[in-house]
């Protein structure tokens, strides 16, 4: 039985076996106790083996890391901290743990120490708490789009193109690298690789998932996505999960209130079905922060920020709007933005961040940005006398800590501006003939966005490097595990 079903019970007087790795033993003269954790929930189960009752043999190898199967009694707990404890009859050790060779000790290890063991840190009360919110996330994503009618849709991984045209892109060939085919003008002649072109890993399966929601008018994706660029940061992996809605019939405005709709849902969902884990990562968020200066703590303790995003309205405004409110900050008069702010550039994490944390203290849906820093597929803005160049239909959420979690636009739906914005980007229009001919053939308004699975993980979990809520994170120069 597992033991989250053991304590939800807590059947006292039934003979049970639980199964799962030893935490901590501690030996005292009449008694010996063995806390145990199977991952199915933060807590352990104590288990109370009189002298006597285990051989000694056995009684040797239970030591922290071992994995045991433990039967006995369930009875209620003589000592605090737990309501039912498990009066120990036998033990089996299935796998002895060494204690001068294990390196998960019984005190606290440091995040950076855990991700040099990758292959036992799922093992800690962090990480299990943070892998079953993770898990909890998907489920609630997944439950979201099926009970507001959206179709799961499954988009390549392997693909021709490059979605977000920024050419951060993995190559998949199977050519021999010392040898590869040449054309005449010594370039690799792909025509001869598997694929009879040259082809990557995925950076969105935006593009694919349009040509669902052109038939099924509401899909979304929920899938690994991978990019090449070398940014060694908190908020970025080379491979990591992005789940992106689109919808026929969507404008903005739709697209923006799907956005936060989802988000409020997912986040509530967590709260209500790991609230356990939540206590504790609250608690392991606090000590961090004891160690960081006191404006740099979060004003909020984990639970009460979530709750506090459930409760309020995002902030909605345009990019020019945004733009004129860095212009007018002390920090910006002060001098105090590392990057330069003007109309036209693309805003610098610390601009989002004084946005979303110092300004509005909400999270914030900014919109209608100048269409040369935005994908070539976002609808072009009419233009207008208040802005000072051409804008797109596009939509960045802003949540507090993490920046940005969720990009999106409407799409342009006419085919000869969608066209004419190809080659302005240097898209060549036959390489992408089958995504404009969603416009020739039955277009449509429609809308989408994608959201970053981990950077949503790292809100709930209140972790602050994007390394630590995947359980085998991608970096530049790392894949270990
Ligand atoms: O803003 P991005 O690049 O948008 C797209 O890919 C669109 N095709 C989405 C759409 O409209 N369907 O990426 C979307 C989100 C970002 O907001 C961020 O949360 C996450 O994906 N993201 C990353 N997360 C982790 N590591 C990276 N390297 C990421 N790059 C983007
Ligand atoms: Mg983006």
């Amino acid at each position: 039985m597992q033991i989250k079903q053991i304590l939800a019970e807590a059947a006292v007087g039934s003979e049970i076996t639980v199964k799962g790795w030893v935490r901590t033993k501690r030996e005292s003269k009449n008694v010996t106790f063995i806390n145990i954790n199977d991952g199915s929930v933060i807590h352990n189960i104590q288990a109370v083996a009189e002298a006597g009752v285990l051989n000694e043999e056995t009684q040797k190898l239970i030591t922290t890391g071992a994995c045991v199967a433990i039967t006995g009694t369930l009875i209620e707990s003589q000592g605090s901290g737990q309501k039912v404890e498990l009066q120990v009859k036998s033990a089996l050790v299935y796998g002895t743990a060494d204690p001068e060779k294990y390196p998960l000790q019984p005190k606290k290890h440091s995040l950076e120490f855990l991700r040099e063991i990758g292959h036992l840190r799922p093992r800690t009360n962090t990480f299990s708490a943070i892998l079953r919110v993770r898990h909890t996330l998907a489920y609630a994503i997944h439950k979201y789009f099926n009970d507001n009618g959206f179709f799961y849709l499954h988009t390549p991984i392997i693909t021709g193109s490059d979605a977000e045209g920024a050419g951060e892109m993995f190559r998949v060939t199977t050519l021999d690298p010392k040898n590869p085919p040449l054309n005449e003008d010594g370039s690799v002649n792909y025509k001869e690789d598997f694929f009879g072109r040259e082809t990557n890993l995925t950076v969105s399966g935006q593009l694919e998932g349009e040509l669902g929601a052109m038939a099924l008018s509401k899909i979304y994706t929920f899938g690994p996505t991978f990019r090449a660029e070398n940014s060694n940061t908190a908020r970025h992996l080379a491979e990591f999960w992005m789940i992106e809605p689109e919808v026929a019939f969507y404008e903005l405005e739709d697209n923006m209130a799907l956005a936060e709709d989802f988000t409020k849902y997912v986040i509530r969902y967590a709260l209500e079905n790991c609230y356990d884990d939540l206590v504790f990562l609250e608690g392991r968020l606090k000590e961090e922060e004891k160690n960081k200066k006191q404006e740099e703590r979060s004003e909020l303790a984990l639970i009460e920020k979530l709750k506090f995003v459930i409760d309020n309205e995002y902030v909605k405004l345009t990019y020019t709007e945004a733009i004129q409110i860095l212009l007018s900050s002390k920090r910006h008069k002060e001098g105090k933005f590392q990057y330069p702010v003007a109309w036209g550039i693309d805003l610098q994490s610390e601009h989002e961040r004084y946005l979303v944390e110092k300004h509005f203290k909400k999270p914030v849906i900014l919109t209608n940005y100048p269409k040369d820093i935005k994908a070539f597929y976002m609808k072009l803005d009419e233009v207008s006398d208040d802005v000072p160049g051409q804008t797109v239909r596009a939509m960045d959420v802003l949540f507090p800590g993490i920046g940005e979690i969720i990009g999106g636009s409407q799409r342009e739906d006419n085919y000869e501006k969608l066209a004419q914005r190809c080659q302005e980007v240097g898209i060549p229009i036959e390489s992408i003939w089958w995504y404009l001919e969603t416009r020739q053939f039955g277009t449509a308004p429609h809308a989408g966005f994608g959201i970053g699975f981990e950077r949503l993980v790292m809100f709930v979990t209140g972790m602050t490097n994007i390394r630590d809520v995947i359980p085998f994170p991608r970096t530049p120069k790392t894949a270990e595990f």
